[in-house]
């Protein structure tokens, strides 16, 4: 009886399986490892923007980026209640692992929109701006380039590091409100930094899209606590 109930208890633990059904977990010997992954992850990826509660994983899409600062001494942008959505329709561009060395790689492209409150005073190039009300910004094709180590803690991975970098091919912005709703202003001005948004996203985006990334890295590390490496790959 007492032999059964522990085989019983052992079969419960071991296949208690906190692995979510949507993910296809990969061989670590299969010479295809980078192209699997890739595709588990394209597979996944939108159940994961959903977040998954029991797994203590927060939406990615929406995305809450709560408050993002832009502090150049000469454009002081504060955008609050800061949402992101359009992460769930990412495309992987490619993924690349080396178990051996914990090294991996995430090279993805999303479109997104950014919706905040703002609140902004300074000057972009020559041009004096001034406003706060609601914000949003479309970014086409934001292509995001994650570099991270991972360490194999207790048998589950953990990030201890990473590094990031991106580009995009386009950002359109709407701020209501500019110039305390002085129509011929904001248009003018809407229509200026719409004409020059690499200047204008250069002092946005490494705040806005550090947190992006952010997010996505506490998701993964999330899972990867939630998950056992060995059941992220087989052996
Ligand atoms: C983003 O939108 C553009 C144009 O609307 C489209 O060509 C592109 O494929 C989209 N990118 C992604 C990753 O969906």
């Amino acid at each position: 009886m007492k032999v059964i109930f522990f085989i019983f208890a052992f079969v419960a633990c071991t296949s208690a399986g906190s692995l979510p059904s949507f993910i296809h977990p990969c061989s670590a010997s299969d010479k295809n490892l980078n192209e699997c992954i890739q595709n588990v992850i394209a597979v996944a990826g939108p159940k994961f923007a959903d977040g998954i509660p029991e797994l203590g994983i927060a939406p990615l899409d929406p995305v809450q980026l709560r408050t993002v600062q832009v502090n150049n001494p000469a454009l002081k942008i504060t955008f609050t209640d800061t949402v992101v959505t359009g992460l769930r329709g990412f495309r992987v561009n490619s993924y690349k692992i080396n178990p051996d060395k914990g090294k991996a790689s995430l090279d993805f492209t999303a479109n997104v929109t950014l919706k905040a409150h703002y609140d902004m005073d300074g000057q972009i190039l020559i041009l004096p701006i001034k406003g706060n009300g609601n914000a949003k910004i479309k970014i086409t094709n934001l292509n995001i380039l994650v570099k991270y180590d991972f360490d194999t803690v207790d048998g589950h991975w953990i990030v201890t590091n990473h590094k990031d970098s991106y580009k995009m091919d386009h950002a359109q912005f709407k701020f209501t409100n500019l110039f305390n709703g002085n129509k011929e202003l904001s248009q003018t001005t809407e229509k200026f930094t719409n004409e020059n948004w690499e200047i204008i996203m250069q002092e946005i985006a490494p705040p806005a899209i550090k947190q992006i990334i952010k997010s996505c890295i506490d998701v993964v590390q999330k899972l990867f606590g939630a998950v056992p490496a060995n059941e992220l790959i087989t052996q």
